[in-house]
């Protein structure tokens, strides 16, 4: 069987349940309620493509670089150092120029020559825009300004908890080559909540069919081959 190209992602166990790794210059949506880890797994794929020379760009909509920078060194990982280098940058812009802000991401992809990108989150990007319409609008754009690029990109989305759905605005799937799914829930009959991964699509590739356990530790995530066993909401 022909399968497509894929870049690992150095995430423990993400590579095997995706079977190689991420669907090469092609975008991933990363979804998942609050505190789930997208912002852990976003920060860790970056990181571990700058350590192999892959430049990274991160555009953040919820945190800023400072307090990314600061929770990514509890993890070990040294993100200055890797700035210093040239190999991750956080995309600046201005909140009041949202419009701008595409423009800005192709020029700086283009620029430094990145190979990894995330987009964290979409969902926070809604506090910018003046209305559904030009949100679905905007991710549509981004989608098609990436596409055009030689960048592998996690977009990440938050769930909003009880609802069901993967995305929040019922577009962002539609426009991922790739959707996996992070779970924070109670198992059943159990009083503590376990983390659970899910691969939904993987463009043109085989992957695990399983819902898979993850954790978070001081190591940053590692996901395991153990089915997890939650009750999902969607
Ligand atoms: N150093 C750490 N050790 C263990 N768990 C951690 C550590 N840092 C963060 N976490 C876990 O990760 C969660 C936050 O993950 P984050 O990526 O910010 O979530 P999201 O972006 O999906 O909202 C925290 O609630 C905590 O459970
Ligand atoms: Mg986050």
């Amino acid at each position: 069987m022909v399968d497509i190209e894929k870049i690992k992602t150095g995430i423990p166990g993400l590579d095997d349940i995706t079977m190689g790794g991420l669907p090469k210059k092609e975008l991933v949506l990363l979804t998942g309620t609050t505190g789930t880890g997208k912002t852990v797994m976003s920060t860790q794929f970056l990181y571990n493509g700058a350590k192999a020379g892959e430049k990274g760009i991160y555009l953040s909509f919820e945190e800023p670089e400072a307090y990314l920078r600061k929770s990514a060194a509890v993890f070990g990982w040294n993100i200055p150092a890797l700035e210093k280098k040239g190999l991750f940058s956080f995309l600046r812009y201005d909140p009041y120029r949202i419009s701008d802000v595409l423009d800005i991401l192709e020029s700086e992809i283009r620029g430094t020559g990145a190979t990894r990108a995330v987009i964290d989150s979409i969902s926070a990007l809604g506090l910018y825009v003046r209305n559904d319409a030009e949100l679905r609008r905007m991710i549509f754009d981004i989608a098609l300004t990436l596409r055009k690029l030689d960048c592998t990109t996690i977009i990440t989305s938050e769930i909003v908890h009880g609802k069901p759905g993967i995305s929040r605005y019922g577009v962002e799937e539609f426009v991922a080559d790739s959707v996996i799914v992070l779970y924070y829930e109670r198992a059943r009959n159990l009083a503590a909540f376990n983390r659970a991964i899910q691969i939904w699509k993987l463009r043109g590739s085989p992957h695990s069919n399983k819902l898979h356990s993850y954790t978070i530790t001081g190591k940053g995530i590692e996901i395991s081959k153990e089915e997890a066993f939650i009750q999902t909401t969607v």
